[in-house]
């Protein structure tokens, strides 16, 4: 009796017929997360897929997906081992490495040096935002620079340069300027990092693709050469601080870390890991922040009404003569309003990176086995349509009160960040950033989409979703302010 009710317990999981050697690949389609979400309607919102070679359970929904993460939150806490995630950082990423005590001992080193230098006090506050700031301004000169004689322009790449500058200056306490090509093109072919470690990329689950001429082959042999570029110039970094590193002055991350690794007691990690980390925090800082900015302004220029009232209340709370900060905050909630929507509407990390499963584990009555690839589709938390309204229509006010406040259970809400042991660790750097190189921007700037082209809010899908085209012109508003420090 007991095996009968074990058996009915661990009832096969429900999911489409998997066609033999590729599995459910032909029916992805273009937008994975959005095939995920249809293919829920059908067989609930825990279901199985196979891609190639590999079984996948697909969470969608709230309720599943807080039940893994936070309920079962250790036994959702690994990564697949996939081979193109140990080409990353080295071998040695902590966020493409699977749950074990060693990953905890990175991640904790990585999130307590990421928080040394940009919320442990109101110093580091306060030297963190005026990075922001002048980045923000040197952002808003290369772009009235490419505007000039009424141009239009792609910021795609500015924005990159200006993200990946943020956690160069917390990482080894120096910038890049926006024409320096060297910077420029590595930063370029990182671009493509997101293609291959995206959920559904088909690089890890159908090995047999490497044995003949395929997009997929190329794909792959382009990303080991990127990360191994971007590792090298990471590295090169770290061993300069190696060979300058005074045990009484802390500079920045890299010698942060340099002194927990290699010089603490103990950490558990080796040399090694010092550039590992440094990697691991510039790739992840850059991408999404670059791709959030870039929907930022595509939103702005699609809805020139909204950005009409958003400089309304810019003008209004900060005034002419000077760049606004994180004390407006507070009273430019619906900018807020605006950026939690942009997060929502694109759900521009529609799936997160692919988790594993540590041991067996039920959820929803249905049971996982250890080692299972499990995706998590924070898209369809954002487009729930039981918990949005209408969530296809861009609409910020759906954030605020009747009195104008941001509602604080519905920015929770929001799924873009994770949720859980594997939850994203630049969350509130990441909400600093965007906050004020979009109050920056909209201070400064007004944009306006080129008119002779139509404007699309297309975009290609990996890690990140990829606006596929922004052409755009930034005008002076006003004058052109400096930064005080
Ligand atoms: C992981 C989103 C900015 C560092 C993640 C994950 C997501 C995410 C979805 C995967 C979580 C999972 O697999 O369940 C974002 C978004 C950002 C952003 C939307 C910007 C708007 C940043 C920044 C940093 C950062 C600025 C660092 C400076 C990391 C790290 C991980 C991570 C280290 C790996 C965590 C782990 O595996 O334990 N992020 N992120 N992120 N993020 Fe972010």
């Amino acid at each position: 009796w007991l095996w009968v009710r074990n058996l009915r317990l661990k009832r096969r999981l429900p999911g489409p017929f998997a066609w033999p050697l590729v599995g459910n690949v032909m029916q992805l389609g273009q937008m994975p997360h959005i095939t995920f979400a249809k293919l829920a309607k059908k067989y609930g919102n825990v279901y199985q897929i196979r891609l190639g070679c590999s079984d996948i359970v697909v969470l969608n929904g709230d309720r599943a997906i807080h039940q893994a993460l936070i309920q079962h939150g250790t036994e959702f806490a690994g990564r697949p081992n996939f081979v193109s995630f140990q080409m990353i950082s080295g071998g040695r990423s902590m966020t493409f490495t699977n749950y074990s005590k060693q990953w905890k001992a990175h991640r904790r080193l990585a999130q307590s040096s990421l928080r040394a230098f940009s919320s442990a006090n109101s110093q580091t506050k306060k030297t963190f935002e005026q990075h922001v700031t002048a980045e923000a301004m040197s952002l808003v000169q290369a772009f009235l620079h490419q505007s000039t004689d009424g141009r239009y322009f792609d910021p795609s790449h500015e924005f990159t340069v200006a993200a990946a500058n943020i956690m160069c200056a917390l990482c080894f306490g120096r910038r890049y300027g926006h024409d320096d090509l060297e910077f420029r093109t590595m930063l370029k072919r990182m671009d493509k990092f997101g293609e291959t470690v995206g959920a559904g990329s088909l690089v890890d689950v159908m090995p047999w693709l490497q044995s003949f001429p395929n997009p997929v082959r190329s794909i792959y042999k382009n990303f080991k050469n990127l990360n191994k570029e971007f590792f090298a110039f990471v590295t090169d970094k770290v061993v300069q601080h190696r060979e300058s590193f005074n045990p009484d002055v802390t500079r920045d991350m890299s010698d942060a870390i340099i002194s927990v690794i290699e010089h603490g007691t103990d950490s558990g990690l080796t040399k090694e890991f010092v550039e590992a980390t440094v990697t691991d925090l510039i790739g992840a800082g850059q991408d999404t922040m670059s791709t959030l900015m870039q929907w930022i302004v595509l939103l702005l220029v699609k809805y020139p009404d909204v950005q009409a009232k958003l400089h309304d209340i810019v003008d209004k709370v900060v005034g002419p003569d000077r760049l606004p900060s994180v004390e407006d905050r507070r009273n430019l909630q619906y900018l807020d309003a605006f950026i939690y929507e942009t997060m929502r509407f694109t759900s521009f990390v529609p799936v997160t990176i692919p988790h594993s499963t540590t041991s067996d584990v039920t959820i929803e009555g249905l049971h996982i086995p250890k080692d299972t690839v499990v995706f998590i589709n924070q898209w369809s938390v954002n487009h729930d349509p039981l918990k949005w309204k209408d969530p296809h229509i861009f609409d910020p006010t759906r954030f605020l009160d009747e009195n104008g406040a941001l509602d604080k259970d519905m920015v929770n809400s929001v799924m873009i960040f994770s949720t859980g042991k594997r939850r994203c660790i630049g969350d509130q750097i990441a909400k600093v950033k965007v906050f004020l190189f979009t109050a920056v921007l909209l201070h400064q700037c007004s944009f306006e989409s080129d008119p002779s082209e139509p404007l699309t809010l297309d975009c290609s899908y990996g890690l990140s979703l990829k606006p596929l085209r922004i052409r755009i012109n930034a005008k002076l508003r006003g004058k052109l302010l400096g930064v005080v420090s």
